[in-house]
Formats: structure tokens, C-alpha cells, sequence
């Protein structure tokens, strides 16, 4: 297998607004970030994921970029930007860019000139569409309710945005929309940065006729099975790879929903030709349900297993995994997977992080991951940010699909708000967030889970995920070594055993908060083996006292190596 810097890396995720404010006005921002630098390179991670920065109304909180060229005036200017960047780069820290090409906001030049006449310059920028009978051009709903497409009086068309009507869809079919967003991406790689996280990448080719979708519950038709790993999606990156990627050396991921493994292998392929590794979502689709997304049901463990384990040898030695449990978009894990009770938080944040960072691919942290942070108890409506949350709630109590009870429940379960509340720095005012109102509450738990205390303390999630990242750099069986399912079965125990050279390492989770009898694999038994770590007090040979059988404690994890 080919070895790269960015296969032994971490990424670090920062969602800006949430971060660190450092003005006062309540919204995380640049000069934030830079304070905050030391931090990052004390907890060891290799490169940063900047979700946007770009100049944006918010619509979609920067993920509606009216500027690519441009820094969000509430974020900072270029001139902060480019002091963050240099002060990451000197604690050897790199910085890889959001690029949200699927879409620009309604408010960027280009859509601006293209709404204006049928003949414009810019107007195949876009999709534009005639009406049918009247109505919308099909049956598409977008991702944030309502249809996926907007009327315009003055062209008398309609535009398609597979996200919030702010967010109308580029048209990459346009030879000249592909130059125009290749030159941004040389300029920003003329800047300096270190590589793209790529947004919703997979829908950027839509297949020629935009055919209805299949009716959903919401009234309206999918549009996945003509967007998702469209039609003409690898040859546009493809030419993305020649015209700007190969030319530089960078890290890219690509946000692929609906990607499968088959296609994944053209993606993130190890000749190189389009992009490093993607995202993946059936793991975090698992309870997704006919519903989608929102319900408040229970991920089966054997179910997590067998998609990981799929990802984990689907892509063995032909293309590149990335590893998540968390992101911008997602509950947090701790509150889905692990147990957010204050007993078992810290031991179980630890156990999902062994679980995850064990395994082969690229590991991304979220920020707050690092500290055992949890979902956000919501009470009240108007405690939510976010417009899918919002939209959605809307959308289905006033149809009556889901009742009001049920959909708060949804939504404070699954909404992407839960990933947003301000980082927890410290258990002064607004968790040392910010000196202002924050744009979003902060988790009332601050007092408990903040980083200050965590630092200093060596048995917290912060040092453990500290040791998970140097364990990674100094054992190349992490990176490297093949991975095999254990235990396909239990519905309680993750075991998986890693295999470099000779060397075996065995990784045991217990998603449980009972204690469950666990048995060393035979080609195991009799060998002793070194505890990497574990969340518990078992010591450098604790597998070997243990004997043939161990018991494994509330949420236990450990991974040992065979020397
Ligand atoms: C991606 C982003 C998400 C955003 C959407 C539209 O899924 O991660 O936050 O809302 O794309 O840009
Ligand atoms: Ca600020």
C-alpha cells in the first residue's frame, strides 16, 4: 500500500461560528481560531477542516458562500485569515478549505447577473427550467423542505436548489462554471492552503432530464437517484484533478451522500485521479428510517458493524477510508452510540473514540469530540438555529405527518444544533466562549465538561484522545494493517483484530453499561500482548492476567498489540 502524509493524519473539525469568539459579539471567528492554535498542536492533530469562512448571508451558516474570494465579514478579514494561516503552518498544522461548489448563494454575482434575463452572460451558471402545466418542472423536494424549485417573475422560469431557495444549484454541465471554480481553487492553493473538504460533491451532475423522483412521505419526489454520483460526477473531477488537485500537494475528502463502496473506489480510487477519500453515510443513516432522518430509534450494533466492517475491507488496498463519528451535520455520537449520563460519559466518549480511531482510514475529531460533548437538552423552539431543524418541524407537524411532541423530540435528538452550541472552554460565563450573548446557548453542562479542567486533568477525554492520536504516529499497524470483524454477532461487543507484518492488534469496545464475559481469540490465546490504552486501569500486560477470558466493564474498550 502507497503511504502519504495525509493516510497518517488527523483532522481537526472547526465550525468557526461555534468556536471561539474573540470580540465579544457572541459569534466564534478568525482571530479566535489563531488564539486557540496552541491548543489544537497540545492535543496533537495534523490538519484542520475549516467549514466556510467565505463571505455569506447565513442562510445555511456560510454554506451559501456569495464570495469565495472573501472572508465573512462576522468571521474577520483576509488579513486575520492570513495571519491564522501562517501561525498554523508554524506549529505545523495544515489547513484544508470547505468548498461548496454544488451551490453559491442567491446573493453571489453570478446568480445575481444570471436571474436577470434569459440571454445573460451567467444565465446557464444555473439550472433554469420552464414550468409544466403551471407548475414546478418535477417532483423534486429539497434537502430543507418545500420543493426544490423556485419560481423567478422575471424570466418566468423556475431555478433548481436542491438545499434552502438561497442555495440555487450551479450547473457544471457549463464548461465555464467548472473554469471559474477551478480558478478559485488555484487561487486559494496560490494562498497556501493544504487541501478542500469537498460539500455534497456527489451531486454536482445531474442526470439530463431531470426525471421525476419516487413520491416520499413530505408529498414531494427524491432527487438522490438523479444527483447522488451523477452521471458525469468522476469526470468532472477528473478534470478538477488535472486542472488544479495534481498540481499541488493537498489533502481531499469528498461529502458523498448515497456514495457506496463501488462507487467510493472511483472517488477515492489509489491511482490517484480524483480525490483522496470520501464521506461516507451509511453509518450514520443506519437509523434513518423510513422517516429519513427524523426519529429518536436506536442503532442496532451489529448493524454498525457490518457497514463499517464493509468500508473497512471493501476499500483494503484500493482506495482510502475516512473515519467519523461526529460533524457539523450529526447529533453527537456520545448521546446516539455512547451513554451522555454523567456515570458513564467520560468512560463511554472514550470507548467510541478507541472504537473509531483504531480502525484503517483518515480519523477526523469535531471539536468538542475531544471533551466527551454531548447533545444539547432543548425545551423550547425557539432555542433552535438551525433551518433543516426548523423547516422540518414546520413542514411536518402543519401537515400533520408527524404530531408537535413527536417532532421536538426529533429534532432535539437529531438536529444538527446539537453540534453547534459553543465550544466548552472553560466554566466561566458562556463556557469562556465568548464575552457577549452567544449566537446559540451554550450547553448547560459547562460547568462540568469545559477544556481548562480537562487539560489538566490525565485521565480525561482530552488526554485519552491526545494518547490516541500519538499511539497513530508511533504504531504503523494503525495506519496500515488490515482489519478483521470479531464477534459479528454480539450485540454488545466491538471486536476487531488489526494485522501489519506480524504484528496483531486486538481492539475490544463494549457498547454496553453491563459487564460482559469476553474470550481471547484462540490464534491469541497463549501470547502476551501490550495494552496500547484503555479506558479503564488495565496495565501494559492486563490482557495477560486476565487469562483466557476477561470480563469486560461498563463500556470498557482496550487495544492491545501482539508483538
Ligand atoms: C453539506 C453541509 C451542510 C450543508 C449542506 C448544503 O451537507 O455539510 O452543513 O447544509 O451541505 O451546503
Ligand atoms: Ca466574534
Amino acid at each position: 500500500m502507497d503511504r502519504n502524509w495525509w493516510k497518517e493524519s488527523v483532522v481537526y473539525q472547526i465550525y468557526p461560528r461555534s468556536f471561539c469568539d474573540s470580540n465579544g459579539d457572541g459569534i466564534g471567528d478568525l482571530n479566535g481560531i489563531t488564539g486557540k492554535l496552541d491548543y489544537l498542536k497540545e492535543l496533537g492533530i495534523d490538519v484542520i477542516w475549516l467549514s466556510p469562512v467565505y463571505q455569506s448571508p447565513n442562510d445555511d451558516n456560510g454554506y451559501d458562500i456569495s464570495d469565495y474570494r472573501k472572508i465573512m465579514a462576522e468571521f474577520g478579514t483576509m488579513e486575520d485569515y492570513d495571519r491564522m494561516l501562517s501561525r498554523a503552518h508554524e506549529l505545523g498544522i495544515k489547513i484544508m478549505m470547505d468548498l461548496v461548489v454544488n451551490h453559491t448563494s442567491d446573493e453571489h454575482p453570478w446568480f445575481v447577473e444570471s436571474r436577470k434575463s434569459e440571454d445573460n452572460e451567467y444565465r446557464d451558471y444555473y439550472i433554469w427550467r420552464d414550468g409544466k402545466e403551471g407548475k414546478e418542472p418535477n417532483n423534486w423536494g429539497s434537502c430543507f423542505g418545500g420543493s426544490a424549485w423556485k419560481y423567478d417573475e422575471k424570466t418566468d422560469q423556475y431555478y433548481l436548489h436542491l438545499f434552502s431557495e438561497k442555495q440555487p444549484d450551479l450547473n457544471w454541465e457549463n464548461p465555464k462554471v467548472r473554469e471559474s471554480v477551478f480558478d478559485m481553487m488555484t487561487w486559494w492553493c496560490e494562498k497556501g492552503i493544504d487541501g478542500f473538504r469537498m460539500d455534497v460533491i456527489s451531486l454536482i451532475s445531474k442526470t439530463p432530464g431531470l426525471p421525476d423522483g419516487a413520491l416520499g412521505k413530505s408529498g414531494y419526489g427524491e432527487f438522490a437517484s438523479s444527483c447522488a454520483n451523477g452521471p458525469r460526477v468522476h469526470e468532472y473531477l477528473q478534470e478538477m484533478n488535472r486542472e488544479v488537485l495534481s498540481k499541488y500537494d493537498l489533502i481531499t475528502v469528498g461529502e458523498c451522500s448515497g456514495v457506496t463502496v463501488e462507487e467510493a473506489m472511483k472517488y477515492a480510487s489509489s491511482s490517484g485521479k480524483e480525490l483522496n477519500m470520501v464521506f461516507q453515510f451509511e453509518h450514520m443513516d443506519l437509523d434513518g428510517g423510513e422517516s429519513f432522518k427524523w426519529n429518536h430509534e436506536k442503532i442496532l450494533l451489529t448493524e454498525l458493524k457490518k457497514i463499517m466492517s464493509k468500508w473497512q475491507t471493501g476499500l483494503a488496498g484500493k482506495a482510502w477510508n475516512s473515519l467519523y463519528w461526529c460533524n457539523h451535520d450529526q447529533p453527537r455520537m456520545l448521546s446516539r452510540m455512547g451513554n451522555d449520563d454523567p456515570k458513564y460519559r467520560e468512560v463511554s466518549a472514550k470507548m467510541l473514540a478507541t472504537c473509531l480511531h483504531m480502525m484503517q482510514g483518515t480519523p477526523y475529531v469535531y471539536q468538542g469530540e475531544e471533551l466527551g460533548m454531548t447533545n444539547y437538552p432543548f425545551t423550547s423552539l425557539d432555542e433552535f438555529r438551525d433551518i433543516e431543524s426548523i423547516h422540518a418541524y414546520r413542514e411536518l407537524t402543519e401537515k400533520g405527518i408527524v404530531s408537535p411532541e413527536d417532532m421536538f423530540d426529533y429534532i432535539s435528538y437529531k438536529g444538527r444544533d446539537n453540534a453547534r452550541t459553543p465550544m466548552q472552554w472553560d466554566d466561566g460565563p458562556q463556557a469562556g466562549f465568548t464575552t457577549g450573548t452567544p449566537w446559540i446557548p451554550v450547553n448547560p453542562n459547562y460547568k462540568e465538561i469545559y477544556a481548562k479542567e480537562q487539560m489538566e486533568r490525565e485521565t480525561s477525554v482530552f488526554h485519552y484522545y491526545k494518547k490516541l492520536i500519538r499511539l497513530r504516529k508511533e504504531h504503523e499497524i494503525i495506519v496500515y494493517g488490515d482489519y478483521k470483524l470479531l464477534m459479528p454477532d454480539s450485540e454488545e461487543l466491538y471486536v476487531y483484530l488489526r494485522s501489519y507484518q506480524g504484528e496483531k492488534l486486538l481492539v475490544m469496545c463494549n457498547y454496553t453499561a453491563r459487564e460482559i464475559a469476553f474470550r481471547i481469540p484462540e490464534e491469541l490465546q497463549g501470547r502476551t500482548g501490550e495494552v496500547l490504552i484503555s479506558n479503564y486501569d488495565r496495565d501494559r500486560t492486563g490482557m495477560e492476567d486476565a487469562g483466557q477470558e476477561t470480563l469486560l466493564r461498563s463500556y470498557e474498550a482496550a487495544a492491545v498489540l501482539y508483538q
